[in-house]
């Protein structure tokens, strides 16, 4: 099989390349000079000179692919187009370069000058694209800047008012109404020990006073504390043998309740006052200035007998209600009455616990539920509503 290429060779004279394939051996290739053509200078070689014919294309060939090319790049509207036209041109497979590559069958003397201009015309070129670049880089930016353009004078959107929940709200008027009243607030832990929580408050492990008050266990002697009292027993064992101790303690506490009525975690206020005289009549005038303060001027309140295990006596302590003013509705069921908090004079075993001489002082303590005394300062049914964080019962506070 025979396979032939033209290319040009050294001083323009063509040259055929000739591939022979044998069946089994590969010879080639093997140069052959065409027919017409001789191996040596044939003798037209000074008339019909290619070493003058190719300085004379060369020249034209390079002055021309830069007006091709400085027309195109005028017509060129993308970076695309322009990246186009670097490879058509400038790139290794490019025009210019293909046509450098015929340097070599230039006259010696021809080569420089040649060389020169081609130079020139690449570095005109790359200098020209260059430009155009740098243009359309510019053009985009401006397109960008205008697209992206904000109306500073537009209105802004509000921010959304934050509102403090309804507990927080509640939480923070008892707490100014009893340090009004020469209180102060003492806390304590909500992870309590079994001690504090029940045993030094007189309500020994077997005792049936615990069954109201089912906790969430971590062992057998830590538990979430189920009410704020144990605070009452941290508070005196800190400060025996002094007296005054007049405190109140809010915080949250946690029982293993669950329904429209109760909730897992509520929220409690203790109030505790130990001093060398007080009477339960200390205990009612405290508490009817708070009642009043906190549901109206023209509020009653009544104290029912009742049991705690670290107050003696005890009492339930009701206020007039809130939406009839004690002549019977349904939201007192009819009796006039709401019960808002349990109270009584500090039992003498815990004075004792703590260190305290029943003997010489005596104290009174209370303890309310602060879930209860929104739900009625608001007039809110459901207890879970606290809890459930929608948006449009919150807003409303
Ligand atoms: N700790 C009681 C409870 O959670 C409430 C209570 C009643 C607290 C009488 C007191 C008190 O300080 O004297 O049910």
């Amino acid at each position: 099989m025979l396979k032939a290429v033209w290319r040009v060779g050294a001083a323009g004279i063509p040259v055929i390349e000739e591939f022979r394939y044998k069946k089994r051996a590969c010879f080639g290739p093997r140069r052959v000079v065409p027919r017409g053509f001789s191996n040596l200078r044939p003798f037209w070689w000074r008339r019909f000179n290619f070493v003058e014919r190719g300085v004379c294309s060369l020249e034209k060939k390079i002055l021309e692919i830069k007006e091709r090319v400085l027309s195109e790049l005028k017509k060129a509207e993308s970076f695309d187009a322009i990246q186009e036209i670097r490879v058509k041109f400038l790139g290794k497979k490019g025009e210019l370069t293909q046509v450098l590559r015929q340097m070599g069958t230039l006259a010696p003397e021809e080569r420089p000058r040649i060389g020169q201009l081609a130079n020139e015309v690449r570095a005109l070129l790359t200098e020209r694209l260059e430009k155009k670049l740098s243009i359309l880089r510019e053009q985009e930016k401006e397109k960008k800047l205008k697209s992206e353009r904000i109306d500073v004078t537009l209105p802004g959107r509000p921010l959304r008012r934050g509102h403090r929940h309804p507990i927080s709200l509640v939480l923070e008027e008892i707490k100014d109404i009893f340090t009004a009243m020469g209180f102060e607030i003492a806390e304590g832990p909500e992870v309590e020990w079994d001690y504090y929580n029940f045993e030094a408050l007189n309500i020994p492990k077997d005792h049936p006073a615990r069954d109201m008050q089912d906790s969430f266990y971590i062992t057998d002697e830590i538990l979430l504390r189920t009410h704020t009292s144990p605070v009452q027993v941290r508070v005196l064992e800190k400060s025996v043998p002094k007296v005054p101790v007049r405190i109140i303690a809010p915080g949250k506490v946690y029982r293993r309740d669950d329904d429209a009525t109760h909730s897992p975690m509520f929220h409690q206020v203790e109030g505790l006052l130990v001093d060398k005289r007080c009477t339960l009549g200390d205990l009612k005038g405290v508490l009817l200035a708070f009642a009043r303060q906190m549901f109206g001027q023209d509020r009653q309140i009544r104290l029912r007998p009742s049991f705690f295990p670290f107050t003696e006596p005890s009492a339930e302590v009701d206020i007039s209600c809130v939406n009839c003013g004690g002549k019977g509705c349904r939201v007192c069921s009819w009796t006039g009455w709401l019960e808002i908090l349990g109270a009584g004079m500090v039992h003498p075993r815990v004075l004792e616990t703590t260190g305290y001489n029943p003997e010489e002082v005596v104290g009174f303590a209370f303890g309310m539920g602060v879930e209860r005394i929104a739900m009625l300062k608001y007039g809110i049914p459901d207890l879970r509503l606290f809890f459930e964080n929608d948006i449009r019962f919150l807003h409303q506070f």
